[in-house]
């Protein structure tokens, strides 16, 4: 593992909004950062912490003030004519991505990403109905205009648009963004389903500390423009007072078993819903009782 390249590397990546304005925002402030090819990381922030301006930049969207982006070892900006390139390696579903369809079907919709590509028409067929299903839309949904869909099935016509391109990198940001639960987890349980089959590097970018936890083995941290950590959701959640005073709250249930692990209490330190709290504490009790 250790001589692997990362997928995606930040060398001291600096972004300033507005430079030499009056409104001038440094964004991101020094960020050093090397994310493993395979993982599936939550990234985690408040409002305005920088969340969106860090992932803009691993799709060559923007481009670093200071600092280098390396996508498999590759200087993204190395030269700039070639970065459609990592746009094509780095697919990135905005936050309310349903705003940015336009297309008079769903499936010109969808194929719009592999089109640009180049991709035969065979292949598109077979991409965009490959999508479609994954996300769980219907073959007479294909036809339809995607302004006759709901909020949510808008939003799984975006997501499948860049499903279709087959990202080596699925960035996702605040993907379930004013859906309601069921809409959420069905969309969460659709990139964890993504995220397995084809073992692709998946970011999700979420407010919710209990979805992180739920679908994300490895967390990301940002706090005021710089990156606070990057580690797994057991040692990120191990942090649970400094990230109370960012105002990103822990699950409840696992601040209480955090503490029971430091009061020498042999608990998982992967409890993050009341449910696995009830396993955990059912288990404990059961093997204490074994050693009386
Ligand atoms: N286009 C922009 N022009 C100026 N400032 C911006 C722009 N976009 C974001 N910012 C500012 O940059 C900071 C980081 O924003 P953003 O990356 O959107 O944070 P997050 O996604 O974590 O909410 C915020 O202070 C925000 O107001
Ligand atoms: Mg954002």
């Amino acid at each position: 593992m250790q001589n692997e390249t990362p997928v995606i590397r930040a060398e001291d990546l600096t972004y300033i909004y507005s430079q030499g304005t009056p409104y001038q925002k440094v964004a991101l402030d020094h960020v050093n950062l090397s994310i493993e090819t395979g993982a599936m990381v939550g990234v985690i922030g408040h409002t305005g912490s920088g969340k969106s301006t860090l992932i803009q930049h691993f799709n060559g969207l923007l481009r670093p003030t200071s600092g280098k982006i390396y996508i498999d070892g590759e200087d993204m900006w190395a030269q700039p004519s070639q970065i459609r390139r990592f746009r094509f390696k780095v697919g990135l579903v905005f936050q309310y991505p349903e705003y940015q369809l336009f297309e008079e079907t769903v499936y010109k919709d969808i194929a719009f990403g592999p089109k640009n590509m180049g991709m035969s028409e065979s292949e598109i067929d077979t991409a965009v109905r490959r999508s479609a299903q994954f996300v769980g839309l219907s073959e007479d949904q294909l036809d339809k205009s995607p302004f006759e869909l709901s909020g949510g099935q808008k939003r799984r016509v975006a997501i499948a648009g860049v499903l279709a391109m087959n990202p080596e990198v699925l960035i996702l940001d605040e993907p379930t963004a004013g859906l309601d639960p069921m809409g959420r987890d069905m969309i969460l349980g659709q990139i964890r389903e993504y995220h397995q089959q084809q073992g692709n590097t998946v970011l999700l970018v979420s407010h919710s500390m209990e979805d992180v936890a739920k679908y994300c083995p490895k967390a990301l941290v940002v706090n005021d423009s710089k990156l606070f950590l990057y580690d797994t959701v057991e040692e990120v959640f191990s942090h649970a007072q400094e990230l109370t005073g960012m105002g990103l709250a822990v699950p409840q249930v696992s601040s209480i078993f955090l503490r029971l692990r430091q009061l020498g209490y042999p608990v998982s330190e992967r409890v993050f819903t009341v449910g696995q709290a009830q396993d955990e504490l059912l288990r404990v009790l059961k093997e204490g009782k074994g050693d009386e």
